[in-house]
């Protein structure tokens, strides 16, 4: 939940500092809520995909097309094909198999990972390989560059593209290596790891999805929080406090630096600013939003540690989804998988979470949301 971050539990049962680091596990989770995940799937619900890269193909490729969709909608709702529809081979490099490549490619995404946690660590090493697929990761894989590292090179062998925004975990700086890259330049090692890899950033122009579904231009954003998602008669420079009468506090505010901005405030305006240039003028295209936190106070739903709002979002980004024709929102941050439609457009949570707030008995793979196409049925 909201990671660390969250620290009701934190708050409420420490009488000494109210952050410790912690990259491996127990110290985090115990500050951690265990959140109540659920699903809904209220609000009208846009119609299913259509043939990708249909402006490519010919007619008679297109219904090549249309069957291996409905193949692909008869694979289990976690992603995997049964064995009755095994998976064609792909050759790539010709414009016609570039077609029928995108005709089977899926959008898929989870978020907080946080691998400091050892079961977190193995599940992700557990994950099926979908070489069609893109995979977003949305925040928060976990605390060190060496959490990122482990999360990009065992992922993105598996997947055809990776996806990464940063969540408030990786920007923490563990206080026993006062060393480290902070603020936006530890944002900007990050971006290095990524590049190496080959994986798409906040910081790379937004690509076009031409798989099924699309076509989409897929936005990745880094836009943190400023406090503002409180009640509206809590002044914004009251808001750590009105969290800290029911014991709510987050360890951001002992190890999210905000170099070399003044504040977090400041650099989430700053980075709001940037990315609303960029959508405005960027291709009209139906998107994918991509942030760890959400786009809305109205989204932000933590019946544990509701006073955790004033770090999960800025109302700077309220009416994005509308303004900038967005038609998936993809975040985490909030530990409590659901799907919300807001003004038609669908909003995904898509968190791992911390191991005692999942169950036990499911895979990793079965955490792995689908984006696009549009799910037929929204577990
Ligand atoms: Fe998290
Ligand atoms: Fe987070």
């Amino acid at each position: 939940m909201p990671c660390t971050t969250c620290s009701p539990t934190l708050a409420a049962s420490t009488s000494g500092p109210r952050a410790r680091w912690a990259s491996s596990s127990s110290a985090l989770a115990s500050w951690s809520p265990r959140s109540t995940a659920r699903s809904s799937s209220s609000g009208p619900r846009r119609s299913s995909s259509r043939a990708a890269c249909s402006r490519f193909t010919s007619p008679g490729r297109r219904a090549r097309s249309a069957r291996s969709a409905r193949s692909s909608r008869s694979r289990s709702s976690s992603g995997h094909r049964s064995r009755a529809a095994p998976r064609r081979r792909l050759t790539r490099g010709t414009t016609a198999c570039r077609m029928r490549a995108s005709d089977l490619m899926k959008l898929l995404a989870i978020s907080d990972l946080h691998v400091g946690f050892p079961d977190n660590r193995t599940a992700v090493a557990s994950l099926g390989a979908r070489p069609d697929d893109w995979l977003i990761l949305g925040g928060d894989l976990g605390e060190t560059f060496e959490h990122v590292r482990f999360v990009l090179d065992t992922l993105a062998p598996r997947f055809r593209k990776l996806v990464w925004v940063p969540g408030n975990h990786e920007l923490y700086v563990n206080p026993h290596e006062p060393g480290e890259p902070r603020g936006a330049a530890r944002y900007a090692r990050y971006i290095e790891l990524c590049r190496e890899r080959g994986v798409l950033t906040p910081e790379d122009p937004y690509p076009i999805w031409e798989g099924e579904g699309g076509p989409h231009l897929i936005v990745p954003m880094f836009l943190l929080y400023d406090y503002t998602f409180r009640p509206d008669h809590v002044p914004v420079s009251e808001a750590v406090a009105w969290a800290a009468e029911q014991g709510i506090a987050a360890a951001d505010e002992v190890l999210l630096d905000p170099a070399p901005f003044p504040s977090r405030p400041a650099w989430c305006h700053a980075r709001v600013a940037e990315t609303e240039a960029r959508l405005r003028t960027a291709p009209a295209l139906p998107k994918v939003l991509i942030n760890h936190f959400p786009l809305r106070q109205d989204l932000v739903f933590l019946p544990r540690v509701p006073r955790f709002s004033p770090w999960c979002g800025t109302r700077k980004t309220t009416d994005w989804h509308v303004r900038f024709d967005a038609r998936v929102v993809v975040q985490g941050h909030l530990h409590v998988r659901r799907t919300v439609h807001v003004d038609g457009v669908r909003f995904e949570e898509v968190s791992f979470g911390y191991p005692r707030e999942r169950r036990s008995d499911r895979s990793i793979d079965a955490y792995v949301k689908q984006i696009l196409p549009t799910p037929e049925i929204t577990p």
